[in-house]
């Protein structure tokens, strides 16, 4: 039972096959490969956008990171919301490629970026002339760090604004296929259409073992990109293997299948989790991953069975009164059965 992580789950086959594949023989090295022309055009008909750059990385982390540096000059700052993984999660990587650009921290519910706290943060720093780091772009989550979705409405109030000030707007996708599958729309819709310039799409957590495209709508800063990866170490030279995994991801929509599935499994999961008794669920989670707060005796009963999820805080005791709600992040991921998800259920209620 293993609900830590949608990274914690397994290849898909038909990536897996795809890597073997792609071990017969030679290929040139450093994206070079033939392979990764097929990538190219897959993702630029997906995303219905034929003069898109695309390029592969191997970790999110990389993909976001390398992206906002392209867009960033040192003495700029990168408006993120306050729950994201760039400012959370990646040890400050935005900032150290992007030579110690800053980040500015924007609220707004559910870790979906307010419009109007986001107008006030671009004003506000704006307002020092030489003494203040100067606008650089927006990033956002989707599917938000807590699991929640912004609207195609709700995007394209956040872009409308970057656009208003001159600045451009990065999308987090690191669970770009959940929240696509969750909002039954297209990658364009969710994307250029909606204003974004700039996507991290991610395959890791859904499918592959560690392959993240980022796609420039604009590519006038394809070749600084290209450059910033080189030298940011994350050119592999064996790039094949990150093109077969793509390749096959991409191949009869399997990233959107695979989203979907993970959704489907979630819905699952958190019917039985509104159904023990004290659990308090604050947003409603949209596509694969939940954050609950469930009584002590649930973790307790689950933790003795050998799940696998994290409790806020992490070293949270599993120690003291039964019905003390403790938060959790419980992720599913498209491997899951509908055994596991009931075992689990079974588990936590007791
Ligand atoms: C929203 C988000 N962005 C990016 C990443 C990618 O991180 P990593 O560098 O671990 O692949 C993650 C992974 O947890 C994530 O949740």
């Amino acid at each position: 039972m293993n609900f830590a992580s949608d990274n914690a789950g397994p290849m898909h086959p038909k990536v897996l096959d795809a890597v073997i594949r792609a071990n017969e023989g030679h290929q040139m090295p450093y994206g070079n490969d033939t392979i990764m022309e097929d990538v190219r055009a897959k993702i630029r008909a997906t995303f219905e956008a034929p003069d898109a750059a695309v390029y592969l990385v191997a970790t999110g982390t990389a993909a976001n990171a390398l992206t906002l540096a392209t867009y960033t000059n040192s003495w700029d700052t990168i408006f993120a919301h306050r729950i994201s993984h760039v400012e959370e999660d990646e040890c400050g990587a935005p900032e150290f490629y992007a030579n110690g650009a800053k980040l500015t921290l924007v609220e707004g519910d559910a870790a979906r970026m307010n419009p109007d706290a986001l107008r006030q943060a671009i004003l506000h720093t704006g307002d020092k002339g030489v003494h203040g780091v100067q606008r650089g772009p927006v990033t956002i989550t989707q599917a938000t760090e807590v699991g929640t979705l912004y609207s195609l409405d709700q995007i394209a109030a956040i872009t409308a604004i970057t656009k208003e000030f001159g600045l451009k707007t990065h999308l987090d996708g690191a669970r770009f296929a959940n929240a696509c599958a969750a909002l039954g729309c297209s990658a364009a819709e969710m994307t250029w259409r909606a204003g974004i310039d700039m996507v991290s799409f991610g395959g890791t957590k859904n499918g592959c073992a560690g392959v993240e495209a980022v796609i420039l709508f604009d590519p006038d800063k394809a070749w600084e990109f290209e450059l910033r990866r080189k030298r940011g170490a994350h050119l592999f030279s064996k790039h094949r293997f990150l093109s077969a995994q793509m390749d096959a991801y991409l191949t009869d929509d399997l990233w959107l299948q695979l989203g979907a599935r993970a959704n489907a499994n979630m819905a699952r999961l958190l019917a039985g989790l509104e159904s023990i008794d004290g659990a308090e669920i604050p947003d409603r989670p949209e596509a694969n991953m939940v954050f609950a707060h469930l009584p002590r005796a649930a973790h307790r009963r689950a933790m003795a069975a050998g799940a696998k999820y994290y409790l806020f805080p992490f070293d949270a005791s599993l120690e003291g009164p039964d019905d003390d709600l403790i938060r959790c992040r419980i992720v599913c991921d498209w491997s899951k059965s509908e055994t596991e998800i009931d075992q689990m259920i079974s588990t936590l209620r007791g």
